[in-house]
Order: structure tokens, then C-alpha cells, then sequence
């Protein structure tokens, strides 16, 4: 835990273009050595990959991983969506975006590819769902479907031995399906046809990882089908002729375990559960909480860079402890 802690330091500072060696007044200054305080009070459960969905990873060797193309929505948007370097995750008040982020700071995925040593290639947008034409409700008109097409436009030439393709949509779907009526499955199959077509040429992808938390908390029959379909589509091209290296991650346990009693926020070291960009009282000159360090989101619904940090760690900990 300590040296993952320690690397995330590292990749913080490194996004700015500032390196340092050692325990410095600077690493002191942004307080983030030790994540503020925050810290996962709940470890993933592991399960066999087969019957229920649960948290697995069948064959991503995250030493091997030099690049990690990414896709998604605001939760792992860097705010640049076509791949390239982002700007870095810095506030600059009033502007609630730290470098265009639906954040304070590094957003999850910066987080992974900081402690790996990765390259960061990122095509998520906030707002994004997996397919536009099952949602005529959702707010803005983009997709995983145009992400692709971005990437697959650049024709970049990857490796796949020594790359993962992440994939983290849900929570736009779901938000569209209890208005637009339940299409989730068309939308994990959406996700399906596109893990398939990355790990068709000329793309050739063998790696790839799921991350879900399509209801933040809340569930429903229709959302836990659309999880199971996406888990068993992964299992069967694990389990297939392609042979695929698939990981599945679950993040429903922090939001339960946050905003649930068990083990309840406190047990994180958060103070709140609240965005601190709603603040009501005792706010800061930009109507911002006092205190964001310790909340669990920033601005309404999303993560603050605290939680982000706590769900790379998560993510961390499945393909460490979870494999199958
Ligand atoms: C990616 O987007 C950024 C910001 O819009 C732009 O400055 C950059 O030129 C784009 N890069 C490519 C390769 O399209
Ligand atoms: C997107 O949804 C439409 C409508 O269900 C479907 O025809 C299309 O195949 C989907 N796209 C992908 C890539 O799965
Ligand atoms: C969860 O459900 C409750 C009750 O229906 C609702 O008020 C709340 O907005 C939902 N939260 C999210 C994140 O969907």
C-alpha cells in the first residue's frame, strides 16, 4: 500500500512536469502522500469467473503494460479526448475543472497508469454513453462508438502485448434507461461488439478491462442484468478461441460502503458525502466547502481527487488479488 501511495505521489508530480526525489516541502504541500487521509475501508471481493458477476482478473499482466487506451465518460475523462497528452490536473478557482477534469485533480486512469509507468492514452468524454441511438435522452451527443472512431482513425500501431484497453461506461446508460425505458441490453452488447472489434485487426488488442458503477449506490434488476451480460460476454472471450486477457472491476463496493452504514464514510476518512462545489454553508470565496480533501465528490456526483485516488487503488488491488 505505502509504495502504491508513494508512486501515485510520483505520478502527481510527474503530470506536472515537476519531479522530485525523495520526501520533499513540496509532496508536504499538496498533502496528497498520504491521499488526505482517504483510503479504501472495504477490499474487493474476488469470486471465480463464472455465475455471478464479482470482481476477477483473468490474465492482465499489469507489469507488461507500457499503454493504456482508455474510454469512458466523466469519470475518466483527462479533458482531452482524442488520445493525446493531457494538460495538467491543477485548479484554477473559479473554474471547478482542474485541466478540463470533472474533478479537482488526476482523474482513476491517471492514477493506474502513474503507479504502472504507462502511457496514458485517454478518449473519454463527459457525458458519454455506450451507444447514442438506444438513448435519445442522454444530454450530450456522444459515445463509446464515436471514441472508437476516434481512435481507430489514428491508425496508431500499437503493441498488444504491451497494451490494455479500459473500458467504463454505465452510468449515462443508466441514467438515459429510466427515461428512455430499458435498452441496457443493447448497451452491453454495444461494449461487447466493441471489445471484439479491438481485438480484431488491424487493432489486435488481447487486453482489456471493465470497470463498472453504473448506479453509484443504487441498483436495479435491469442494471445488475446489464453488469451480468457484460461479465459473461468478457468470460466467454476469455474463455474462447481469442483467448482475450479480460479483467472485471466492480467499484459498487466503495459507493456502498461510503454512502451505506457499512463500514459508512467515516471509515474513509471522509467528512462528507456531499459535492463540495454545492456547498450551502461555511463555504470559501467560489461557494466551495472548506474542506475538499475530505469529501467524496467535487462537483454533483463525481469523485473528488481523493476518491478517484481510492478507486485506482481498488482497481489495483482486483487485478492484484482477484486472479483467476
Ligand atoms: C487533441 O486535442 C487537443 C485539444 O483539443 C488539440 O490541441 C490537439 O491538437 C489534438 N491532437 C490530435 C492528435 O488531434
Ligand atoms: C448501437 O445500437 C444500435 C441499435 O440497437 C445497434 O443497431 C448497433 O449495432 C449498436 N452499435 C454497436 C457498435 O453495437
Ligand atoms: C438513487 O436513488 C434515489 C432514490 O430513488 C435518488 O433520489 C437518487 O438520486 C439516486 N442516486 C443516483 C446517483 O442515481
Amino acid at each position: 500500500m505505502a509504495k502504491l501511495l508513494l508512486l501515485s505521489v510520483c505520478g502527481a508530480l510527474a503530470l506536472l512536469g515537476v519531479y522530485s526525489t525523495g520526501t520533499s516541502h513540496l509532496e508536504k504541500s499538496r498533502g496528497s502522500s498520504d491521499n488526505d487521509g482517504i483510503h479504501l475501508a472495504v477490499s474487493p471481493q474476488c469470486g471465480p469467473f463464472g455465475g455471478k458477476t464479482t470482481n476477477v482478473n483473468a490474465g492482465i499482466v499489469f507489469g507488461a503494460i507500457e499503454t493504456i487506451v482508455s474510454f469512458g465518460d466523466s469519470y475518466t475523462d483527462g479533458g482531452i479526448d482524442n488520445g493525446s497528452t493531457l494538460l495538467p490536473a491543477v485548479l484554477v478557482p473559479p473554474n471547478v475543472e482542474a485541466g478540463g477534469r470533472s474533478t479537482n485533480g488526476p482523474v482513476w486512469i491517471e492514477g493506474l497508469s502513474g503507479d504502472w509507468g504507462a502511457k496514458l492514452m485517454d478518449y473519454a468524454q463527459w457525458g458519454a454513453c455506450t451507444n447514442l441511438s438506444l438513448w435519445p435522452s442522454n444530454p450530450r451527443k456522444v459515445d463509446f462508438i464515436d471514441q472508437m472512431a476516434t481512435f481507430l482513425g489514428q491508425s496508431n500501431q500499437l503493441d498488444p502485448e504491451t497494451t490494455l484497453y479500459s473500458i467504463f461506461f454505465g452510468i449515462n446508460d443508466y441514467i438515459a434507461s429510466l427515461i428512455d425505458g430499458d435498452h441496457l441490453p443493447q448497451a452491453a452488447e454495444t461494449i461487447l461488439n466493441e471489445i471484439k472489434t479491438l481485438s480484431s485487426p488491424p487493432t489486435n488488442g488481447i487486453s482489456f478491462l471493465v470497470v463498472d458503477v453504473y448506479g453509484r449506490g443504487n441498483t436495479s434488476a435491469w442494471g445488475e442484468a446489464y453488469k451480468q451480460q457484460v461479465f459473461d460476454g468478457l468470460r466467454a472471450f476469455h474463455e474462447g478461441p481469442a483467448k482475450l486477457n479480460v479483467a472485471y472491476v466492480d467499484l459498487a463496493e466503495i459507493w456502498d460502503g461510503v454512502l451505506g452504514s457499512d463500514p459508512g464514510y467515516e471509515a474513509f476518512g471522509y467528512t462528507s458525502t456531499a459535492a463540495c462545489t454545492l456547498c450551502t454553508e461555511d463555504c470559501d470565496q467560489y461557494g466551495w466547502c472548506m474542506d475538499p480533501e475530505h469529501y467524496f465528490y467535487w462537483i454533483d456526483g463525481h469523485p473528488s481527487k481523493e476518491t478517484h485516488r481510492i478507486m485506482a487503488d481498488f482497481v489495483e488491488e482486483v487485478l492484484q488479488n482477484c486472479k483467476v
